[in-house]
């Protein structure tokens, strides 16, 4: 490792990769039917951050994804929640994804009790017939049921987890999953547009995306309903009740060095990324002889960096500092766009506005020549 935080790596990630079922557009790295190995698992896990333990400083935020982290069950949870514990700086924000179906009283006090601040819900809509082409364990009723779960238990934070750009999903759907969410009162919402990943079961059909107007549609009435309710639009996907940012995904934002632990788990750490290869057994192998687990290594090299500090920076509304982030490959198309109303420049900085927000994508290939 070369570079990096010499107070030490303050954010990790554990991949938690256990599904009851993969839903079909889903391509993260997940295991279904493979409950029987989630104590070798742990063990594994456990020993990976043990042997990666070094480069970690105060951690100011934790982040247990999946997968179906709350698959783990309470017991596993807080056995590796009692391991972290003593690894966290005051005040630091520990998140747990969790499935809506699987969270219970029960669950959700032992979360609490292990010191879990946050916990984030995958909803994905309050529409039936939506949740049927996500291929959805959980009705609306599960998701209301684990909301009220998590308030009973006292967990000072939550966020859930909306699908926007589902296949036939309308304007008419997205004010009632708009309703319903505000109802619930979460301190955060990801609002995140459908994406037919290579490979994903939804990506083969029948079912095809909706045409690029209506989606850009979809998101600014999800924009702009999450917002009149009093929500920040902090990011492109995100949105935050006053000071409820997610402190974790705006260090990934922030570009800020992360250790990631488990199966398929990436880290950038001093110029280098990791990625642990994906596959349980092979993980599971090899961590408790001390071995490193299986995982690929590349050099972030300036130009990478560059790229990615404008790519990531520009979906938050906070100003881009250029001298930071590098120069951009078009410095013209800065004027262009300024022009145009899409980014505003000031004492060195670049924020895009709120029509460029909304059209991040199309802006970021005007600075940047991407390959
Ligand atoms: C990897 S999931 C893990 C959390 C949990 N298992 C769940 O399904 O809610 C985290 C979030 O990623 C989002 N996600 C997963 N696949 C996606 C896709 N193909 N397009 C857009 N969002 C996706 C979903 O909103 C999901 O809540
Ligand atoms: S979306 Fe969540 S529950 Fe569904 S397969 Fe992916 S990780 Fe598992």
């Amino acid at each position: 490792m070369t570079g990096g935080d010499p107070a030490g790596v303050a954010h990790l990630y554990v991949h938690l990769p256990f599904c009851a079922s993969r839903c079909g557009y889903c391509a993260f790295v997940v295991e279904v039917g493979r409950e029987d190995a989630r104590d070798a698992y742990l063990d594994a896990v456990l020993a990976e951050l043990e042997r990666e333990r070094a480069v970690l400083g105060a951690l100011d935020t934790v982040y247990l994804g999946g997968g179906t982290p709350t698959l783990m069950g309470a017991e596993r949870l807080s056995r590796l929640l009692g391991a972290i514990a003593p690894m966290l700086a005051p005040g630091a924000e520990v998140t747990v994804e969790a499935n809506p179906e699987t969270m219970d009283d029960a669950l959700a006090a032992s979360l609490a009790a292990a010191g879990v601040s946050r916990v984030s819900l995958g909803a994905q809509s309050s529409r039936p017939h939506l949740l049927g082409i996500l291929d959805r364990r959980a009705q609306p009723g599960d998701a209301e049921r684990a909301v009220r779960a998590v308030r009973t238990a006292g967990i000072p934070r939550l966020s859930m987890d909306l699908m926007l750009a589902v296949p036939g999903q309308s304007a008419g759907d997205l004010a009632a999953d708009l309703e319903w969410v505000v109802a619930q009162d979460p301190d955060h919402v990801s609002w995140y547009e459908l994406e037919f990943k290579e490979g994903s079961a939804i990506a083969r059909g029948p079912h095809s995306p909706p045409d690029d107007e209506l989606a850009a549609d979809l998101y600014e009435q999800a924009v702009e309903g999450l917002e009149d309710a009093g929500y920040r639009w902090y990011e492109l996907a995100n949105f935050a009740r006053p000071g409820a940012e997610c402190r974790h995904s705006l260090a990934y934002w922030r570009a800020r060095d992360y250790l990631g632990i488990g199966v398929g788990a990436v880290s950038t750490l001093g110029g280098e990324r990791r990625r642990n290869a994906p596959g349980l057994d092979r993980y599971i192998a090899a961590l408790p002889g001390g071995e490193e687990p299986p995982r690929t290594r590349e050099a972030v090299d300036a130009d990478t960096r560059r790229r990615e500090r404008w790519m990531l920076g520009t979906r938050l509304d906070e100003p881009l500092d250029v001298a930071w982030a590098g120069d951009p490959d078009n410095p013209e198309a800065l004027v262009v766009l300024e022009d145009r109303g899409l980014i505003e420049r000031r004492d060195g900085t670049v924020l895009l506005t709120r029509r460029g927000r909304l059209l991040q994508n199309a802006v970021m290939q005007q600075i940047m020549d991407f390959a």
